[in-house]
């Protein structure tokens, strides 16, 4: 169990939850104006999860035999492909029957169902060729989904590695699983896996990072060459952190087409950032930038696939962006989205269909305190103001 030790600390700070409860909002960086919504482009709000099983009797099945929980169901990082939006439901706790589906935005869906995706086989827990419990997802140029699964499920109650971590990239137009490529390697047994971002290099080979809190390394995962590394980040990146929590990553493209990592642990107090071209060669000493102090606990949520990252502070409801062409600083974090329910955003995506960005958010917090009743509310939203 040792080895799982800071999972729960890390899962608890991965999505920004504070310790106490929500605070109320303030507008620290100017006046937050919500515009129109989108017309075509309503939010999306269920509770817990409801899922398509294959026929009645294998829902009573899953429910008799407690494989069913629906209020243990809980999405916190979302894609979206047109009108399909896909979903990752780790396995936190136990009667999460698939934790990778599919569902639709079609304006006028009025109730979510899940579809897993790409189908029940790959949900079996225990099955090391299924996924375990999926905990971040990207969809890249190719219309290939990437999955980053722990192996780790339970992690809020009695955690348990089923099998070992695993990225499983997957055609979106097929349903196929194209690659699995196993961390077993390049992971120890104290790893933290969170977040995963997939890279092209200017010649067309495909590149995977994933961050690992614990071992203060990025993952760097060559598909083409078949072979991984671990870029292991200098000491100063960890500075003036009392644990390791969570190492965020954004990926942020240049319009010269170059790509750039970004990076940050939750409670150190200094953001970074790294040419891919140096991570991909796994030459990272002397050449990460040091972008300067951050003026709070950011949490990252995401970024427009261009210069944008998208974050909100720890435990508050409102959503900034930063365009990382300009300098790092408050004066360009410009507020572009506040739940009107105190829900906390997990993920902010770029929604391409409609060109606007969408966000996930949820009453996580009271999840984590297992205080939700019937389920987490969960709200696939639009995001307003300008960004
Ligand atoms: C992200 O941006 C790049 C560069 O503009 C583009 O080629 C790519 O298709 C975008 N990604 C997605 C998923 O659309
Ligand atoms: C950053 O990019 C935006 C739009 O992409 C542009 O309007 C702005 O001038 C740029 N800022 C800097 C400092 O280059």
């Amino acid at each position: 169990m040792r080895l799982l030790a800071g999972t729960l600390l890390a899962l608890i700070l991965a999505l920004g939850v504070p310790v106490s409860l929500v605070r109320s909002q303030g507008t620290k960086y100017g006046l937050w104006t919500p515009d129109r919504a989108h017309s075509d482009a309503q939010p999306i709000q269920w509770t817990g999860g409801q899922f398509e099983f294959p026929c009645a009797s294998t829902k009573s099945l899953f429910k008799s035999s407690g494989k069913f929980i629906p209020k243990n169901v809980i999405a916190t990082r979302a894609q979206l492909i047109g009108d399909t939006i896909y979903l990752a439901l780790p396995r936190y706790r136990k009667g999460v029957p698939a934790t990778l589906v599919k569902t639709n935005v079609k304006p006028g869906t009025c109730s979510t169902t899940f579809k897993p995706y790409p189908c029940w086989d790959l949900q079996e827990e225990g099955n090391c060729k299924a996924l375990q419990s999926v905990v971040d997802l990207v969809v890249d140029q190719n219309e290939v989904l990437w999955v980053l699964d722990t192996g780790i499920v339970n992690t809020l109650e009695t955690p348990v590695r089923k099998c070992p971590p695993k990225v499983v990239a997957m055609s979106v137009k097929t349903g196929k699983v194209l690659k699995t490529v196993s961390l077993e390697g390049l992971t120890s047994s104290s790893s933290r896996l969170q977040y995963l971002v997939v890279d092209y290099a200017p010649d067309g080979g495909c590149f995977v990072y994933v961050s690992d809190a614990a071992n203060r390394a990025i993952i760097v995962y060559n598909l083409q060459a078949d072979r991984g590394f671990r870029v292991v980040l200098p000491k100063a990146v960890t500075a003036g952190c009392r644990s390791r929590d969570v190492l965020y990553i954004a990926l942020i493209r240049r319009d010269c087409g170059s790509t750039e990592l970004y990076f940050t642990y939750l409670s150190t107090s200094k953001l970074f950032s790294l040419k891919s071209e140096y991570l991909r060669s796994g030459v990272a000493d002397g050449r990460i930038l040091d972008l300067g102090k951050k003026p709070s606990r950011m949490v990252i949520i995401g970024t427009d696939n261009g210069s944008a990252i998208f974050f909100r502070n720890e435990g508050d409801a409102e959503v900034y962006r930063w365009d990382t062409n300009s300098t790092f600083a408050e004066t360009n974090f410009k507020p572009v989205y506040r739940s009107q329910t105190c829900q906390l955003v997990t993920h902010a995506v770029p929604d391409y269909k409609r060109n606007t960005m969408r966000v996930l958010q949820s009453n996580f917090p009271d999840y984590m305190q297992n205080r939700v009743g019937c389920g987490a509310i969960q709200q696939l939203g639009l995001m307003q103001g300008c960004w």
